[in-house]
């Protein structure tokens, strides 16, 4: 009796060890962003496991139970958990939100554009509960001081000053005080550095008395200085005109701008012509004192003698000289006279 007790003993305890050596499970099989609930070294057949979201994650597919099988093996977890998102952080006035993702434990960073400062902290990670570890930061404008004033002028605030601060972007408009000429930026700013654009300066602009020109006359008589911007004109003599501009202008450099010049008419030295000039064919003796003005064009016939044929060559008057076309022959009284209906001017033109 006691024989058969022990012997059914072995027998059991020895298939007992035979199932649970071949059939049971080993550690589960893991799923990305989950843990397993009390998670053991050995799972018998038929035992259930359940997948939990690690924090910052949550479930998005699949079912959290899993159940050792009868072969000892974990089937594929279909579970799967995903990283949580955080909600955007918001828009920075006058800076930039930085990121590539808004998901579970990534960051976001904080800048200030030019001329802004920071204030609070420059990026924020998103927590496991969905919550930004910092909140927005704050761009305040850099500050400047108060604008120097320039000696001898007057500032024009453009934006309305509230105590001694002012900020980055404020512009201010710089005056002189007559007769002071501004030299430099008539506009300054509160730059990213925290300092003003450079002050321009008031200084007085004089010219000496102006002089007079060859052959012309000044509109003033009184000689004096002159201050900047002031003006004189200038006229020519009789017979002569004016190249350049009729006024003149004292600069802030202290000089008058470029005066003009007063160029001679020219006297034509030939006297018996038939020319072009103004757009009509004239006899010379038609132009009183046989005298063009300076730039003026005149054109004399000259004759081809092979073809027999007259043509014509133009020149001008530069400032009292006008150089007779070589070509052309001036022609004895009586031809001029009698017979001018054969002079170049008249014949065939060629
Ligand atoms: C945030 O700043 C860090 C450190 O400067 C940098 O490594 C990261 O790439 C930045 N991220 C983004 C989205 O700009
Ligand atoms: C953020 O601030 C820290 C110091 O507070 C600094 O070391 C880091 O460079 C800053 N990051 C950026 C992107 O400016
Ligand atoms: C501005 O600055 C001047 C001199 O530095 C000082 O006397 C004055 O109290 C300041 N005003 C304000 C409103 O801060
Ligand atoms: C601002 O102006 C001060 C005084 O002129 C000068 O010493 C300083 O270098 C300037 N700062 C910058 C950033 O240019």
């Amino acid at each position: 009796m006691l024989k058969r007790l022990v012997l059914l003993l072995v027998c059991e305890v020895s298939l007992y060890n035979l199932v649970t050596s071949a059939k049971v499970c080993g550690r589960p099989p893991q799923v990305t962003g989950a843990y397993v609930q009390y998670e053991m070294q050995v799972y018998e057949p038929g035992q259930e496991i359940i997948y939990q979201c690690n924090p910052g994650y949550k479930m998005t597919a699949g079912s959290r139970k899993n159940i050792c099988r009868a072969t000892g093996t974990w089937p594929s977890p279909t579970m799967k958990c995903s990283p949580k998102l955080c909600s955007y952080p918001g828009s920075l006035v006058n800076g930039h939100v930085l990121f590539s993702s808004l998901e579970f434990q990534t960051t976001v960073n904080f800048t200030c554009l030019e001329g802004y400062i920071l204030h609070g902290h420059n990026d924020s990670e998103c927590q496991h509960d969905s919550t930004w570890s910092n909140p927005l930061p704050v761009c305040k404008p850099v500050t400047c001081g108060l604008p120097e004033i320039p000696k001898y002028g007057l500032i024009k605030h453009h934006t309305k000053l509230t105590g001694n601060t002012t900020y980055f972007g404020d512009t201010v408009q710089y005056e002189c005080s007559s007769p002071y000429v501004l030299f430099g930026n008539e506009f300054g700013s509160c730059s990213a550095n925290g300092n003003w654009t450079e002050t321009p300066e008031c200084k007085l602009v004089t010219c000496p008395p102006p002089t007079d020109i060859e052959n012309g006359f000044m509109s003033f008589a009184i000689l004096r200085k002159h201050g900047y911007g002031e003006k004189i004109r200038y006229g020519c003599k009789p017979n002569y005109v004016l190249d350049g501009s009729m006024e003149i202008q004292c600069e802030k450099t202290g000089h008058w701008s470029t005066k003009p010049v007063c160029r001679a008419s020219c006297i034509i030295s030939v006297k018996r012509a038939r020319i072009f000039y103004n757009g009509q064919k004239k006899w010379i003796e038609e132009l009183p004192e046989r005298r063009v003005q300076h730039a003026d064009t005149v054109a004399f016939y000259c004759k081809d003698k092979d073809r027999g044929c007259g043509y014509p060559v133009l020149t001008q008057c530069v400032d009292g000289n006008l150089i007779i076309p070589s070509c052309y022959e001036e022609p004895s009284k009586i031809a001029y006279s009698v017979s001018y209906r054969s002079l170049p001017s008249e014949i065939k033109q060629c």
